[in-house]
């Protein structure tokens, strides 16, 4: 895919990102000239995916830095910091959002004047959208070594190009593989109750032209017993010492892989790791029970039903196999310090 799926416009001075609440009914893209319209497009998913949540959340503090124009900078550095941390309110569990968020602006906490502010500011969270291609890149090539040269790949939820800048972490590894000429063939779960699977990563990756079926999130076991999976590869959305954040339902995916034998594998950047925090301290986001109730105006459950909808689950690190990253590709257990100091998988 070529497009990139969130990017700063310099003609309209605006963030420009592909509606991906539209997909795959129709393409198209809203030019974001506010910090809440921003904010809006994250909590509804119409720019999703934990690592082109950071490039969204870099271009948002850019933003930010470029409305507000209040001389003093102490004021001015204290309205942009507001900004940040409304962004960031938006989305809990994807780590790569508060990354992306605090590295642009810490940037420019010594800036000398807003004009100063917003140009490093857009510098800055425009090296981290070139940095995410340049990382899904390198993931795809590390990945792709450990795909057989014929095979079946499933894959839950989106991790492809429409959530990162471009590439994608999870597809990534399956575009480096169909490039290096290995004959990979997609299962993609439709990944209830948004989608992403069906309407997204069977969107994306039927515009490459490599092949791909849909299957309903519960047919994922009976597949891989009928001996019609060969690997599974899915993205991050943090990785914690223990666990492994990511689409609600991969965690069924890991323990199935599991008990048939299946090499279970994640493919993430480095700003999906989180050093800081153990599984049981994340904080998995819950989302609006119309998300399970409603498909368009039709009603899937009685009124007076109440639903659970989380939206991630986390995976134990014994259940995965290897996970690929900018720096190479580490097996469980590791220490999230010593992969993010650049001491191991290289
Ligand atoms: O709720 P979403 O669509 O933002 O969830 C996205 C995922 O779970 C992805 O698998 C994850 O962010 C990795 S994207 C490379």
């Amino acid at each position: 895919m070529e497009e990139k799926t969130v990017y700063w416009d310099h003609d309209s001075g605006s963030i420009i990102f592909i509606e991906q609440t539209a997909l795959p009914a129709e393409y198209r893209t809203v030019s974001c000239k506010s910090v809440e319209r921003l904010a809006e497009a994250i909590r509804r998913l119409e720019v999703r995916g934990a690592p082109a949540l950071g490039v969204a959340g870099a271009f948002g503090v850019a933003l930010a830095a470029k409305l507000h124009d209040d001389s003093n900078m102490d004021s001015f550095l204290r309205l942009v910091r507001e900004d940040a941390d409304y962004l960031n309110s938006t989305r809990p569990t994807a780590v790569n959002l508060s990354w992306g968020i605090n590295r642009t602006y810490e940037s420019i906490k010594n800036a000398a004047s807003p004009e100063e502010a917003a140009e490093t500011a857009l510098r800055v969270a425009e090296e981290i959208a070139a940095e995410d291609e340049m990382m899904c890149r390198k993931i795809g090539e590390t990945g792709a070594k450990f795909l057989p040269d014929e095979c079946t790949v499933l894959t839950h939820c989106n991790a492809g190009a429409l959530a990162c800048y471009t590439w994608g972490t999870a597809l990534g590894v399956i575009r480096s593989a169909v490039e290096a000429g290995k004959n990979v063939s997609v299962i993609s779960c439709e990944t209830r109750p948004l989608n992403q699977g069906s309407r997204l990563t069977a969107w994306e990756l039927s515009r490459d032209n490599i092949p791909v079926k849909t299957i309903t999130d519960s047919s994922a076991a009976f597949l891989m017993k009928r001996g019609e999976i060969d690997a599974v590869v899915v993205g991050a959305d943090r990785i914690t010492h223990d666990a492994v954040f990511n689409k609600i339902g991969t965690y069924m995916h890991a323990v199935c892989a599991k008990h048939h034998e299946i090499p279970f594998y994640v493919a993430a950047p480095t700003s999906t790791f989180d050093a800081t925090l153990s599984e049981k301290d994340v904080v998995v986001e819950q989302r609006d029970r119309n998300e399970l109730a409603k498909c368009g105006d039709r009603l899937l459950m009685p009124d007076s039903v109440d639903a659970i909808n989380y939206a991630f689950d986390s995976t134990p690190v014994e259940l995965v196999t290897a996970i690929f990253t900018e720096k190479g590709a580490v097996r469980p257990p590791f220490s999230v310090d010593e992969i993010l100091q650049r001491k191991v998988g290289i």
